[in-house]
């Protein structure tokens, strides 16, 4: 009961049956008893998802599997428009840096939404293959319009990957209605699972670029441990291709079951509850949300960005919830003490998050 509160965004608290499932005996990777528990994780996650395309668990955290979407789409020359509007966005930047010679980023300031029209100039004139953002900037807050960006790069001809590491499980993401080749997620954050993990659905479009025209897929420049070829060579057979760490897919499975129970629809409500709770409590208590937009949709429902208060020291500040056993996160990169965040991510319920409103008001009085 007196366990630490932790509300930062990712890694999530994890419910005790789901930490549980750990410790299962080990079996057989290549067994039919894992065969079965990966096509059910997979099945399940494909209903998340709202996908028909292919879709694999990786053995690594959210950044493995931006890399895996990054690193076998891109070579060298191809052209790429990477969108940015916070760390993650940047994120991808880096990534595409270290794979193609031709990425152009379309920058916005870290909290700002991001404007369709410069990203079409961005479109017009590059000619990208390939378009990446992050749909829920964690690290300021903010939804970003994945399916208008997603709209606009079918019209361009582009491939979609989308960072869906803090949304998938918070949120509706419909990756086939709206037309994302690439999208993932990460096991620490809405989905309530143990860090670790990450999952990456991968569309027919991006097969034909990957494999090119003559299928000669060992002469591409790809990752060798993430080669999303071999992840699908190796799920006919119900395997991942090298060793999966076990423990944290009998997690998975187990915060998967959580989900099914609850149901998407309610999930995705109760997401939405929470998060608007707690942004009237802050703005109650005298705190501006950190994200300047017209449009309310989109503060995220899955981490909300808070102002530090001129008056107040951001340590002093999240030193103080934490005293009252509420966890926090700071702000990231050049938001470092300008901001905080708290997240309302996976099986959190409205006592946590009152729990945390009482952390923080009784912090705020000293
Ligand atoms: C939007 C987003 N993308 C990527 C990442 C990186 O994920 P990981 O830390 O699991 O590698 C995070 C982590 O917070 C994130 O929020």
């Amino acid at each position: 009961m007196n366990e630490e509160l932790l509300m930062i965004p990712g890694p999530v608290p994890v419910l005790p049956r789901i930490r549980n499932a750990m410790s299962k005996p080990m079996i057989y990777h290549r067994g039919e008893e894992f065969r079965a528990m990966y096509e059910e994780i997979v099945a399940t996650l494909k209903w998340i998802f709202q996908t028909r395309n292919d879709l694999f668990v990786l053995s690594g955290s959210g950044t493995c599997a931006m890399e895996a979407a990054i690193g076998n789409l891109v070579r060298k020359d191809t052209p790429v428009v990477s969108i940015a509007n916070g760390k993650f966005g940047e994120r991808l930047v880096e990534i595409g840096n270290r794979y193609s010679d031709n990425v152009t980023p379309v920058n916005f300031e870290w909290g700002s939404p991001i404007e369709l029209e410069e990203v079409k100039a961005a479109m017009e004139e590059k000619h990208p293959q390939v378009v990446t953002m992050v749909h829920n900037e964690t690290s300021t807050g903010i939804l970003n319009p994945a399916e208008a960006i997603a709209r606009l790069t079918r019209k361009y001809n582009a491939l979609f990957v989308l960072d869906c590491i803090t949304s998938i499980g918070g949120y509706e993401v419909p990756v086939d209605d709206w037309g994302v080749d690439i999208a993932i997620v990460g096991s620490q954050k809405c989905l309530g699972a143990p860090p670790g993990l990450s999952a990456i659905s991968v569309s027919e479009r991006a097969w034909k670029m990957m494999l090119g025209d003559n299928d000669n897929s060992e002469s591409r420049e790809r990752p060798y441990y993430m080669d999303l070829i071999a992840y699908r060579d190796s799920f006919e057979k119900g395997q991942t291709p090298y060793t999966p760490a076990l423990p944290l897919f009998f997690a998975l499975r187990e915060a998967l079951e959580v989900i099914k129970e609850e149901g998407m629809a309610k999930r995705v409500e109760r997401h939405r509850r929470l998060a608007d709770t707690l942004r009237s409590a802050v703005t109650n208590l005298g705190l501006s949300l950190f994200p300047r937009l017209n449009d309310v949709s989109a503060y995220s429902n899955t981490v909300t960005a808070i102002k530090v208060p001129e008056w107040l020291d951001d340590a002093h500040l999240r030193g103080g919830m934490r005293e009252r056993g509420v966890m926090v996160a700071g702000g990231q990169g050049k938001l470092k003490g300008k901001i905080f965040r708290i997240a309302t991510m996976g099986n959190i319920t409205e006592g946590e998050v009152s729990r945390t409103i009482q952390a923080l008001e009784s912090a705020l009085r000293g």
